[in-house]
């Protein structure tokens, strides 16, 4: 039986992790994953822990692969681009970007070759519960969305855009948007317990809360404003707390948040002065 890498992933952090574990929960044999990072440590666990293979060295990692996973810090990408790129024009590999920001045209510039994809998974592609935007420089063909989809459907769902332009918001919605749900858990857990509820109490109220409003947006046709008005009945409890909200002006704060995450995608698209 062959065992040819199917995909290297340069960079085994966090968000290359999971997409690893989902992989391997699909099924793709550990032999098929090659990854490469510099960390000794990371390396260590990914291969007892995942049983993929590891290297230290990008260029190994990825040879013969044809599929590359870019998976390091925007900060880093056009040096990790540079170092690959004589592999890539002779290779031709179909490389996706996971990196926040980093545009289309600096990935083909930087590798010499045109079959770049770039996408936005989120955090709960840990628990296959994420969501991954994709957008492709050109028109792909059926096998080649498919290809690039594998990647991410142990991860959860995948969604294209036509517009690299909305990437930026992709990422400061659904990118940096598990963050700020828990920032509100957080809060919500603070409230509560800081007024007398035992702790794990209130983690498990806002946890199941939470999860129920998410379950309650997905499964039924209503919109988050109808949901919200079925449960805030005049003079009661919820209005008190909405009205609190809405004048301390939380949903223009909300709205100040996505345009900052956006405007910082944006600015990690600037490519360092050469
Ligand atoms: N985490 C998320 O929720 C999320 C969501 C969407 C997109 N992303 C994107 O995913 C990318 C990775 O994020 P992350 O959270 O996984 O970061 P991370 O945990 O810091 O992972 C990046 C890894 O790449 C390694 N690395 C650095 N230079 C390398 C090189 N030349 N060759 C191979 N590996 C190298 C780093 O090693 P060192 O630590 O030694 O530098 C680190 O282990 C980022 O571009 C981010 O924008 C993350």
């Amino acid at each position: 039986m062959s065992h040819a890498v199917e995909i290297a992933f340069i960079g085994g952090g966090q968000m290359a992790r999971c997409l690893v574990e989902g992989l391997l929960r699909r099924g793709t044999p550990p032999a098929r994953i090659a990854v490469a990072d510099p960390l000794a440590n990371a390396r260590e666990a990914l291969a007892t822990q995942l049983g993929v293979s590891v290297y230290a060295q990008a260029a190994d990692a990825v040879r013969q692969a044809p599929v590359w996973v870019l998976a390091v810090k925007p900060q880093v990408a056009h040096e990790v681009c540079q170092s690959l790129s004589m592999l890539a024009v002779r290779q031709r590999p179909q490389v996706i970007s996971i990196m926040a920001g980093v545009t289309l045209a600096s990935l083909q510039q930087w590798l010499g070759i045109d079959t770049v994809v770039r996408s936005m998974p989120n955090q709960p592609a840990a628990i296959g519960a994420g969501i991954t935007a994709l957008h492709a420089a050109g028109v792909l063909d059926a096998g080649q969305r498919a290809q690039i989809e594998a990647v991410f459907s142990g991860a959860g769902a995948t969604l294209w855009l036509h517009d690299e332009a909305q990437m930026d918001l992709v990422t400061a919605v659904a990118g940096s948007g598990p963050a700020y749900l828990c920032l509100l858990a957080e809060a919500m857990q603070h409230a509560a317990a800081s007024r007398g509820l035992p702790a794990d109490t209130a983690r498990q109220l806002v946890t199941q809360t939470l999860l129920g409003a998410a379950r309650m947006l997905d499964e039924t046709d209503l919109l988050p404003a109808q949901l919200r008005e079925r449960v805030t009945s005049p003079g009661g409890t919820t209005e008190a707390a909405i009205a609190v909200l809405q004048q301390a002006g939380w949903p223009q704060q909300v709205d100040d948040a996505v345009a900052a995450a956006s405007a910082r995608s944006r600015a990690l698209a600037t490519p360092p002065a050469q």
